[in-house]
């Protein structure tokens, strides 16, 4: 962690914390925008993570510093309301309501957060801080929530009172991760499975530095042309609800029903739907010249079909594909700048970080910053005593 957090609490409320409360950010392996159409996400908890102290109160009142902004929060537990605030007690506030909304009765806690998932840059900043208070609200007001529930409850609380209307990958993804694990994750079913893992690779995340948001993005647009394109092959077959029921063959037989744009987004993720189940088979065999392949299409997809590379985005995917020790590099998150993803040779990543920054600062002279990471694991509550 970047601060010590438990001095901190001690600082502002001149008294221990009774419990520390996680959350890790996420990476995806594959499956860019599969997830809000019914496809499959292989998808990785990681170790740049959320830590909240804290300790129940009887006032009503949620009192949340974080660390990293050095603001404070307040949240009426009766309403979810924010009384006094800062911009990320936005999420603090929609997570409260969702619960309201269903019914329970909130208690309120004093507490103190700081996090190592970079802001706005595509590893679920927000999905981790959503799902921790989720589990802190529950846990002070004394009712459980099963791991399913907390992440649609998240989900929601994004969708309906934050604004944004993403899928389920990313909450999903950080309340559900186990350590040493990648999973792949069915969004329509709501279950994963674990995916084989080489022993001598790693992840490398690779921030552009270009920070990203889905606000005012094309986020929506690219939803909007998948449901598009849904809406015309569904005249065709009935059993179409989303682009996972389209295969490839039917995708080409019938393309020539859709606008130039949807066709493209239809494209795009029936492929990289397809391509979880290539980068499964991949990981489980050690089949490295497939896994570059399949990381190379998945990248070719994005900035040509689903259109979500910007600029540096590309270059760093120059920097990174050839940078010593990798073996594969693609997008990550939404896109639209933020971080990208590399597996590479687990003793190779000092060569690595030094060779992408240093070929990404003479492409755009930008510092960017890189990440060796583990997976971790998910949302979960411990004592601080
Ligand atoms: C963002 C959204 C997710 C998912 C990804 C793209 O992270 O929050 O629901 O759509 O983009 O795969």
């Amino acid at each position: 962690m970047n601060c010590d957090l438990q001095s901190k609490f001690n600082e502002l409320y001149q008294a221990k914390p009774k419990f520390l409360a996680y959350s890790p950010g996420r990476v995806d392996l594959m499956g860019s925008h599969t997830d809000y159409n019914h496809g499959y996400v292989v998808t990785m908890p990681i170790n740049l993570e959320i830590e909240c102290a804290f300790t129940p109160n009887d006032t009503g009142v949620v009192d949340l510093y974080s660390c990293d902004f050095n603001t404070t929060i307040k949240i009426d537990t009766k309403t979810g309301e924010m009384i006094e605030g800062d911009d990320w007690g936005k999420y603090v506030s929609a997570v409260a309501k969702v619960l309201i909304d269903e019914g329970h009765k909130l208690k309120s806690f004093t507490g103190a957060f700081c996090s190592t998932i970079p802001v706005g840059s595509g590893l679920s900043s927000s999905a981790a801080l959503e799902a921790t208070m989720m589990a802190i609200l529950a846990q002070v007001s004394g009712f459980e929530l099963d791991k399913k529930t907390m992440a649609l409850l998240s989900q929601r609380a994004e969708n309906v009172y934050v604004g944004v209307n993403c899928g389920i990958l990313d909450q999903y993804s950080v309340i559900f991760g186990e350590r040493h694990k990648a999973i792949k994750l069915d969004c329509r079913e709501l279950s994963h499975i674990q995916v084989a893992w080489p022993k001598d690779l790693m992840v490398a995340i690779c921030n552009t530095n270009k920070p990203r948001t889905l606000h005012g993005s094309e986020y929506d647009d690219r939803r909007a042309q998948c449901e598009e394109a849904v809406c015309e092959f569904a005249k065709i077959d009935s059993k179409i609800t989303h682009l996972r029921d389209v295969s490839i063959e039917f995708f080409h037989e019938h393309k020539d029903k859709l606008s130039e744009g949807a066709a493209k987004r239809a494209q795009f993720i029936i492929e990289e739907n397809n391509r979880t189940h290539e980068l499964e088979e991949a990981l489980t065999n050690a089949d490295y010249p497939l896994l570059k392949d399949v990381f190379n299409r998945s990248f070719e997809g994005a900035r040509d079909l689903f259109e979500i590379a910007n600029d540096a985005m590309e270059q760093m995917y120059k920097a990174m594909s050839t940078a010593p020790g990798v073996v594969a590099s693609r997008q990550a998150g939404a896109g639209f700048g933020g971080c990208m993803v590399s597996l590479i040779y687990k003793d190779k990543l000092e060569e690595f970080k030094k060779g992408v920054s240093d070929t990404y600062k003479e492409l755009t002279g930008i510092e960017c910053e890189i990440y060796g990471v583990k997976t971790a694991k998910g949302t979960h509550i411990e004592s601080a005593e």
